[in-house]
């Protein structure tokens, strides 16, 4: 090669070099988990899960929400965060049937967990089984103590000093399955209800999003009646 070839190839080398682009970490793209949440009202829980979705608090992606009441304040809710919502009309149908259409639809959107936010049934044996150990519900007291209904009137009612809230895994039973996480909440000489159940809410919120990022890990396990979080 000549001095003048020699030259040019330097030069051609060294812009090549400077027109490069920079050199870039290679992020491999991960699909998030999706998540299907349930609700029949207004579905604070379920906006707290999107927001912390939103916000990169929680690595997941919302697929669904689905109502069985048609009116739920919490559709809207869904709809203006932009998560697909479905009314899934449970009257004059079986539980089973009712519940068999649900999984299709949560199936077919790739759903890997299941939350109920404030839904007010009970799922059949079915729906359990087609999401063993996968869904997860709140509830407004430290299981097992006040399972069922108003559960924070039954706290004030009995007179405990301390109640709390309750994030466990759904089995056959009403209330029952593997606790996940739950939040002592101290009762107050001057509460009422309403008093109690909104300080109770308040945690709610904040253990919901925590218990489906510990489920969503890979170090989670259920071993019995006890999870483990590495
Ligand atoms: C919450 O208190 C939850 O613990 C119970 O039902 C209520 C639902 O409230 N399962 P929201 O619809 O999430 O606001």
């Amino acid at each position: 090669m000549g001095i003048h070839a020699l030259l040019a190839y330097r030069v051609l080398f060294a812009f090549s070099l400077a027109t490069q682009p920079p050199l870039r970490y290679f992020r491999p793209t991960m699909t998030k988990p999706k998540i299907g949440i349930l609700i029949s009202g207004r579905g604070s829980n379920m906006v707290a899960l999107l927001d912390a979705i939103g916000e990169g608090r929680l690595e997941a992606e919302a697929a669904l929400v689905i109502s069985n009441i048609e009116t739920a304040a919490g559709l809207e809710r869904a709809t203006e965060r932009g998560v697909e919502t479905l009314f899934i009309n449970h009257k004059g149908r079986l539980r089973e049937e009712h519940d068999r259409e649900m999984a299709q639809e949560l199936k077919r959107r790739g759903v890997a967990l299941v939350c109920l936010a404030g839904y007010m049934r009970l799922v059949s044996p079915l729906f359990v089984r087609e999401f063993k150990n996968r869904i997860l519900n709140i509830h407004p007291s430290l299981l097992p103590a006040f399972p069922g209904l108003d559960a924070q009137r039954q706290a004030l009612e009995y007179g405990v000093k301390v109640t709390g809230c309750t994030v466990h895994i759904v089995d056959e039973e009403l209330d029952h399955g593997p606790i996940v996480l739950q939040q002592p909440v101290e009762v107050r000489d001057d509460d009422t209800v309403e008093t109690l159940s909104a300080r109770i809410l308040k945690q709610e919120h904040r253990i919901y999003a925590e218990a489906v990022g510990r489920v969503l890990s890979k170090g989670f396990r259920v071993e019995g009646r006890r999870t483990f979080f590495e």
